[in-house]
């Protein structure tokens, strides 16, 4: 049956139900080209301000797997599972979890995206070591998830191409922050991608897509209800995402963070957030290992390093360090009370961590490391973090940012609770 786009945007626009052959009509149309982008515009709108029922969400999701192909992963003789991040501020959880969940028994598929924006993308922080590549082919991730059980890779192209032509519009036409157009987006790469489970992590918090917890709730609810949907069994975390998480934010400095934790080291909160995620992953997986344990064993530190390996990284290889450092100095002394992750956020993004449009290169050393945590006691003139950077013109910017994100009181302060909420 054919439509008439126009007619799909107004029944939208007004407020009405799309039908089933309505949805599989415009996303294939779309990805076609006979919808032109500045339609989908206007019906990106009319869901943003509309938005959709349980039947039209379930549905676009399945239109936009079935705009390509579903990656048919080979039995590896262990439970695949993955997990999913909405995206935060030194969020770096995927590096360590992967490698020890795959060291718990399960086979790990994580196909993965660049950052955009204020947060960081998984590949562009495993880049920053020499020689890794991001991009495998189908037969390689097979082959790589039977021989290591774990491979952080590059979506393929044929994976939900829709979303991929769909998320560059929202991303322009101020429609990113639905939540029946992100769940759908994320969910139909999950499935298309072939995992036989997967955990969520859904920020909250003012580094986070969905700032207040309500929101992150109905995303995290709307997510799971599409992975009920469709077979995959899903479960979500929903975890603070008002401070960064760890220590370090920007690729480099996040890929030496988190090998501090496969070495038994690292931020206290990195490690509650890996474990915890782990262990959702390791219930759906039907799999009753200590994750804490494997951890503290050394056992993912050797799965990440053939991990690396074989994808062409040098795992031992020194990384890229930033030209300049300079640091942030408290103004006054009492007790760091606030330390803003969309702040830092934005000052990692401007001293050439993240990038502004998806062509734009990052730098590989850029970043900022926190060298106090909410609650800590300084002294005026001590540093509070460090700026790192090759291009030392970019340092206004990142301060002006940090500006009002860092704030030293007279109060004692705690860090909010990083697990918030858990839906199974
Ligand atoms: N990440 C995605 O993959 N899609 C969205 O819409 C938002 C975040």
């Amino acid at each position: 049956m054919t439509f008439s786009a126009v007619d799909v945007i107004t029944t939208k626009r007004d407020g009405g139900h799309l039908s089933d052959e309505a949805i599989d009509w415009v996303l294939a149309a779309y990805t076609r080209g006979d919808v032109a982008d500045e339609q989908m515009a206007s019906l990106a709108m009319a869901i943003l301000l509309n938005g959709m029922e349980a039947q039209e969400i379930s549905r676009w999701t399945q239109a936009m797997i079935d705009s390509g192909e579903v990656l048919a992963l080979p039995d590896v003789g262990r439970p695949l599972v993955d997990k999913h991040s909405t995206g935060g501020v030194g969020d770096k959880i995927t590096l360590p979890l992967a490698p020890l969940v795959a060291a718990c028994g399960a086979a790990v598929p994580q196909l993965s995206g660049r950052g955009l924006g204020h947060t960081g993308g998984t590949l562009d922080k495993l880049e920053s070591i020499p020689g890794w590549r991001a991009s495998l082919n189908a037969e390689e991730i097979a082959a790589q998830l039977a021989d290591v059980g774990v491979v952080i890779c590059a979506t393929t192209p044929t994976l939900a191409p829709a979303d991929r032509k769909l998320y560059a519009l929202r991303d322009v036409t101020g429609t990113v922050e639905s939540i029946p157009l992100i769940a759908s987006s994320i969910m139909s790469k999950k499935i298309a991608e072939g995992t036989g489970g997967l955990v969520l992590d859904v920020k909250v918090g003012s580094g986070a897509f969905m700032k207040s917890l309500d929101r992150s709730t109905e995303l995290a609810r709307t997510m799971v209800a599409i992975g009920g949907a469709h077979g995959l069994p899903t479960r979500a975390l929903l975890t603070d995402m008002s401070v960064p998480l760890g220590r370090t934010v920007g690729n480099a400095l996040e890929v030496a963070e988190s090998v501090e934790v496969l070495r038994g080291g690292g931020p206290a909160d990195v490690v509650e957030l890996t474990v915890a995620l782990a262990r959702e992953m390791l219930a759906l997986a039907g799999l009753d290992a200590d994750p804490a344990a494997v951890l503290a064993s050394g056992a993912a530190y050797e799965v990440w390093e053939r991990m690396i390996a074989a994808q062409g990284g040098d795992p031992s290889a020194p990384l890229p360090v930033a030209a300049h450092v300079e640091p942030v100095v408290a103004e006054r002394s009492g007790v760091l009370s606030t330390c803003d992750a969309l702040a830092v956020g934005i000052a990692a993004w401007r001293l050439g961590a993240g990038r502004a449009r998806k062509e734009d290169a990052v730098q590989a050393g850029a970043g900022v490391r926190l060298l106090v945590e909410v609650g800590e006691e300084v002294e005026a003139g001590q540093p509070l973090l460090e700026l790192h950077t090759d291009t030392p013109a970019a340092v206004a910017g990142a301060r002006a940012a940090l500006s009002s994100g860092l704030v030293v009181s007279e109060e004692p302060a705690e860090r909010p609770r990083l697990l918030i909420d858990a839906l199974r």
